[in-house]
């Protein structure tokens, strides 16, 4: 189930988890892209601030980084609720990344579906996969919801049970419609890293790690990478 770091407030797991990305960003021996894709909604945005603020954002390779997203809402990329804008405000923009290494899920298509469809095709062509391989990202952030989800992969959603399909829409028990990689994407990646912060999540994140997934675990208990590392970067504040 991983291993857990937990912290006394969400600054001091923002360094932490930085320092981390930082150092599976450097060890990874040169000429490799380094592949991360980021979580979206509000957790992580200390986290990417943290990276590229005047005390770290010199430290990290960002010529060899590639940035993806984990997932999306269905909104114009200058949505407030756009992940995508997200990341370009706290991060993106600040280290000027180039663009050639910044892939989005694009939301300007004309539904969820050729959305998801465009970011696999990206994707594949990226990772030079064939047809039933999966990529390998260096690094998947995720969040986790209240209600156990994370990504966009909510329970009873079709997208939570895909196992062939690398990107999928996802249409149900969600307040907006989205698109998100799926968990055979995210249990081949060679590192995993929750975030979790506040007293709000503390109750979910126990039940996750403490109450037996059964017949029907929450999404956040499907994130079982096969090979890669798993971590909780946990804080009550
Ligand atoms: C999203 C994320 C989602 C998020 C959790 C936690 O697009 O919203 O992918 O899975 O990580 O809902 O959200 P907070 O960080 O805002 O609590």
């Amino acid at each position: 189930m991983g291993r857990i770091r937990e912290f006394t407030n969400a600054e001091a797991l923002f360094q932490s988890a930085a320092e981390l990305i930082l150092a599976l960003a450097l060890k990874l021996e040169s000429g490799n892209p380094f592949t991360i894709a980021l979580s979206g909604g509000s957790t992580p945005r200390g986290l990417y601030q943290r990276m590229a603020s005047d005390g770290m954002k010199s430290q990290f390779p960002w010529p060899k980084m590639h940035f993806f997203l984990t997932d999306e809402r269905w909104v114009p990329a200058t949505d407030p609720q756009s992940n995508f804008r997200m990341a370009q405000e706290t991060l993106l923009k600040p280290v000027e990344v180039a663009q050639g290494h910044i892939h989005p899920i694009h939301t300007s298509l004309g539904s969820p579906e050729a959305s998801a469809r465009e970011y696999e095709e990206k994707i594949t062509h990226f990772f030079n996969t064939g047809p039933g391989e999966f990529p390998v990202f260096n690094l998947i952030l995720l969040g986790l919801g209240t209600d156990g989800h994370t990504a966009s992969l909510f329970s009873g959603d079709p997208a939570t049970l895909e196992e062939k399909r690398l990107v999928m829409p996802a249409l149900l028990n969600s307040e907006l419609p989205r698109v998100t990689l799926t968990f055979p994407v995210i249990n081949r990646a060679q590192n995993v890293v929750f975030l979790v912060c506040g007293a709000e999540k503390q109750a979910i994140f126990h039940k996750i790690f403490h109450q037996n997934p059964g017949p029907k675990p929450l999404p956040a208990q499907k994130v079982r990478p096969a090979a890669g590392e798993l971590y909780w970067f946990v804080s009550r504040g």
